[in-house]
């Protein structure tokens, strides 16, 4: 074989096996199998230059290249749909369907709504060249870089029959799973939470660097063919067709012939969407044939052979309190409506957030108003409107706070952001307690025994001002203070004592510099290696790192500009902290897993599918695609497939839940827990 015959072949089976892995679940290689095929292109690759070609599998990862997006026109205009919240409405729609086309025999395929964001994608001989935004229906922009990172997009079609040249449209989303992880992060991170998948997916699609693109974990699904020569003539048949050629097509997909099936549709997937690993915002109706759909036509808008029926999102109306603001740990105000207790998919809210001064503008809501609140993203209720009926005379308009209601500094907000913010970071009271209690929580310093009270009643002693002081503390100190047992006093000092041989990533982490999750940590940490590296670190060489932008290498350059953060980190230093990477640790962290097999199912809290696996190998175990005999134990999250629990329990295979095996690996206890004062926390006890 040459090596252009070589690059070729590999190029086709990774497609292949990328389809078989983001798209049918079914891998049938190992993954260390396809990391071989991976690396042996990259290799071929950069030795043939010549050989380039911008859609090889090896193209995924989304170059570094910053760059704006070019305005594409629309082959199609990208329509709306009409839409509806009502099921009679779509009794009607088919009557009149029936009516207009002058036949009781019309086929109508009922599909999911997904909530995401739309995409237009063009193929030429089975090649993708073009994914192009919704834009204002008739000009988009062109995402082809980001798009190319959705691995279950196939950027090489299979199979054969299609059009030499064709438009796909689809839903780009994110995953509730990848959603949940990527406010998480962005919790720690002290970054603003996305209210839905929805603004995430439609954020991360416009976000400039393709490499962050491919990090978040978006998906597609596609719902619409468009060109000359599709294999079928009806909507259902040229959407299997598609399924064929390597897209994410739906399942849930059905034909239905009559008013009764569509409602019995509507009825069943009205509930058991909540199942889904997808957000969706309804069901779309669209008339099968494609004939029938031309005889139709289109409004100005929307096309008469569709409508949408929307969900009804879950509400419930309530009386505002008042509204409180609070202080993060990043000196970020969230405003927070208090409100009447009510009762909401089943549990009772009695706060909910209102994000930001611009949305209680634009909600125009008053003191004692009557409002609507909504399980939005299904995390944190917000408030979505107002009844005016209910609204008393006179009632006096919601006013954002200009100081700081802990300590008083004038709030600052930078131009173009939503949020705004305390200044006073050294001195604000609930600013210093969000960073201790960050500093001491599990995955952190993991001092045991500090808690939000304790932290209050050291700070009001003046007994703690700084993270350093903790290690100031000592016995008699600690057992002066109010209700204090002496156990208790013995925790934390044994905690204290114990945190000094927390890894120095986790000491980066704790520091709170803001921007610096856990993953920013262990990137900074394990490649400047030590912490006096860190501090001298310029913006230029921190953007040299995977994975951190200007934003974040600015924040870190700014974090140790400043003489108070200096001084505290050379205090800690002093306390014995572990301020570098140990010398012999790279990758390789442990052989606890020596010798095992472990193959991972289902989705997980705690790290991503690639990051269990980079922590087995780094463990010293190999991590299989599929359960034989030779399996040590299986790695399962939630949702593992029912094939592959079959053949585990006929094997009598091991299934270790995620909890179990951090324990094992000693990343133990590993809760998602509280980074206090930050969004996320303050809705925890609704
Ligand atoms: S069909 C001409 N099918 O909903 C009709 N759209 O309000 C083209 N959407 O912009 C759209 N799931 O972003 C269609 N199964 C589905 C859909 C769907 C979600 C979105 C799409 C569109 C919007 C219409």
């Amino acid at each position: 074989m040459t090596p252009a015959e070589r690059i070729d072949y590999l190029r086709r089976e990774l497609h292949l096996h990328n389809h078989n892995y983001y798209v049918l679940n079914t891998p049938t290689i190992t993954d260390r199998e396809f990391d071989a095929m991976m690396s042996e292109l990259q290799s071929l690759e950069a030795e043939h230059p010549e050989m380039f070609d911008p859609l090889s599998p090896t193209q995924r990862v989304g170059s570094d290249l910053t760059k704006g997006f070019t305005q594409v026109r629309h082959v199609y205009p990208m329509l709306s749909l009409g839409n509806t919240y009502s099921v009679s409405e779509v009794d009607e729609f088919i009557g009149r369907v029936q009516g207009a086309l002058g036949q009781k025999d019309v086929t109508i395929v009922g599909e999911m709504k997904y909530d995401g964001t739309s995409i237009s994608l063009i193929y030429e001989h089975g090649r993708l060249v073009r994914a192009v935004t919704r834009g204002d229906g008739e000009k988009g922009d062109d995402v082809t870089e980001n798009v190319k990172t959705i691995r279950s997009i196939p950027l090489q079609l299979q199979g054969e029959g299609y059009p030499e040249m064709f438009e796909i449209r689809g839903e780009i989303v994110l995953p509730w799973e990848a959603f949940d992880r990527l406010n998480r992060e962005r919790e720690i991170n002290g970054e603003p939470l996305f209210a839905n998948p929805r603004n995430a997916a439609s954020g991360t699609i416009k976000m400039l660097n393709p490499a962050e693109v491919a990090h978040r974990g978006l998906d597609a699904y596609f719902y619409y063919l468009l060109g000359e020569n599709l294999p079928a003539d009806n909507h259902y048949d040229n959407m299997q067709a598609a399924r064929r050629w390597g897209f994410k097509v739906s399942d849930i997909m059905r034909p239905l012939h009559s008013i009764e099936e569509v409602d019995s549709f509507i009825s069943f997937w009205d509930t058991e969407r909540k199942r889904l690993p997808v957000a969706t915002d309804g069901l779309v109706f669209k008339v099968n044939s494609l004939r029938q759909q031309l005889n139709l036509g289109y409004t100005a808008k929307s096309p008469r052979w569709a409508i949408a029926y929307k969900f009804q999102a879950e509400r419930a109306l309530t009386r505002l309190r008042f509204v409180s603001f609070e202080v993060g740990r990043t000196g970020v105000i969230t405003p927070v409506a208090n409100l009447e207790p009510v009762l909401l998919s089943g549990t009772i809210v009695k706060r909910a957030s209102l994000h930001n001064a611009d949305i209680i503008k634009t909600l125009d809501i008053h003191n004692d108003d009557m409002v609507y609140v909504e399980k939005g993203g299904e995390i944190i209720p917000k408030i979505t409107g107002v009844d005016l009926e209910g609204r008393a005379p006179g009632a006096t308009e919601i006013e954002f706070v200009k100081n700081c209601p802990a300590c008083g500094t004038e709030l600052v907000r930078e131009p173009g952001e939503a949020a705004w913010i305390c200044p006073n970071k050294y001195h604000c009271p609930p600013q210093i307690a969000g960073r201790i209690e960050h500093f001491v929580a599990r995955r952190a310093m993991n001092i045991d025994g500090i808690g939000e009270e304790t932290v209050g009643q050291l700070m009001q002693m003046g007994l703690v001002k700084d993270i350093a002081d903790l290690y100031e503390l000592n016995y008699s100190v600690l057992t002066s203070l109010d209700r204090f047992a002496e156990k208790s006093a013995q925790r934390i000092l044994a905690g204290l004592e114990a945190s000094k041989s927390v890894p120095f990533e986790r000491v980066v982490f704790a520091l709170s510099i803001p921007f610096v999750g856990e993953i920013v940590a262990r990137r900074l940490a394990r490649s400047l290696r030590n912490i006096d590296s860190l501090m001298s670190a310029t913006t230029d060489q921190l953007v040299g790192i995977d994975d951190i932008g200007e934003k974040i290498a600015e924040s870190v350059v700014g974090f140790f500009a400043e003489p108070v953060n200096r001084d505290m980190v050379d205090r800690l230093r002093g306390y014995g902290l572990t301020m570098s990477m140990p010398e012999e640790e790279q990758e390789a962290h442990s052989q606890r897993l020596a010798g095992q097999t472990i193959v991972i199912s289902g989705t997980f809290t705690h790290h991503s599918r690639d990051e269990y696996k980079a922590i087995i190998e780094a463990n010293g175990g190999k991590n299989s695609g599929s359960i034989s005999k030779k399996t040590t134990f299986i790695l399962a999250g939630e949702n593992m497939g029912p094939a592959k629990l079959e053949k585990a329990q006929s094997l009598g295979v091991r299934i270790v839940d995620e909890t179990e095996f951090l324990n094992m690996i000693g990343e133990g206890a590993a809760e998602p827990d509280a980074a206090e004062g930050s969004e996320l926390s303050l809705f925890k006890e609704l």
